[in-house]
């Protein structure tokens, strides 16, 4: 079993990556495997509609992606983290989930039953939108998300203040707990 983390914020040691590594950590707590990867400095180029992906299952872009989509691919689910900018996910994750989503919808919907979900911070105001935008983007691509005991979102603007938000914190570990009870149900079941 094995659960990944993608951060899409460009800050090193944010308040996205700390929440991504609280998930991470609860999820590691049960036996799971995990893995974090990062945007940060990474080369994500932009879909270019060239429609290259409906020949095979990957992206012919030459960048940084191919990693990150390869694990994403053979892992059992993962979390997408992004800070709020201007109301709504950063650049680099719109960038990373365009080209994700359509590649492996366009090769038999390759992250179909995997299970995670969204996790979003901002400074005051936008997480909802935010966590509905990454939300379609699970949906569409016929993931399973399980739910908290609030939506996934925390508050925090300077690095490091998201550990001042309780009920942030809780949601996120919450969510955590859930998706790895989901994930050895699942698991288990599958045999
Ligand atoms: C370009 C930019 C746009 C932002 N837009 C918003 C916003 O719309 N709403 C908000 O509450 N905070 C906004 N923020 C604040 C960040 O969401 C906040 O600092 C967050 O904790 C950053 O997460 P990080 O530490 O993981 O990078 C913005 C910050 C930047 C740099």
């Amino acid at each position: 079993m094995k659960i990944l983390a993608v951060s899409g914020s460009p800050r090193k040691d944010g308040n996205t990556e700390r929440l991504l590594k609280t998930a991470l950590d609860i999820i590691e707590s049960h036996g799971i495997q995990t893995e974090f990867f990062s945007l940060r400095e990474k080369s994500i180029l932009t879909c270019n509609a060239c429609m290259g992906c409906e020949k095979g299952p990957r992206c012919i872009l030459d960048d940084d992606f191919d990693p990150i989509f390869n694990a994403m691919v053979e892992s059992d689910g993962f979390i997408i983290g992004s800070p709020v900018y201007f109301g709504s996910a950063t650049g680099e994750v719109t960038a990373f989930l365009d080209r994700a989503g359509y590649v492996a919808r366009k090769n038999g919907n390759l992250f179909s039953r995997k299970i995670g979900g969204p996790v979003v911070v901002a400074r005051r105001a936008g997480q909802n939108f935010t966590v509905a935008q990454l939300l379609m983007w699970f949906m569409i691509n016929g993931m399973v998300v399980p739910g908290s005991s609030y939506w996934n979102m925390a508050i925090g603007k300077q690095k490091g203040d998201v550990v001042e938000d309780e009920e942030g914190i809780k949601t996120i570990k919450d969510f955590a707990e859930n998706l790895a009870w989901l994930c050895k149900l699942i698991k288990g079941k599958q045999g």
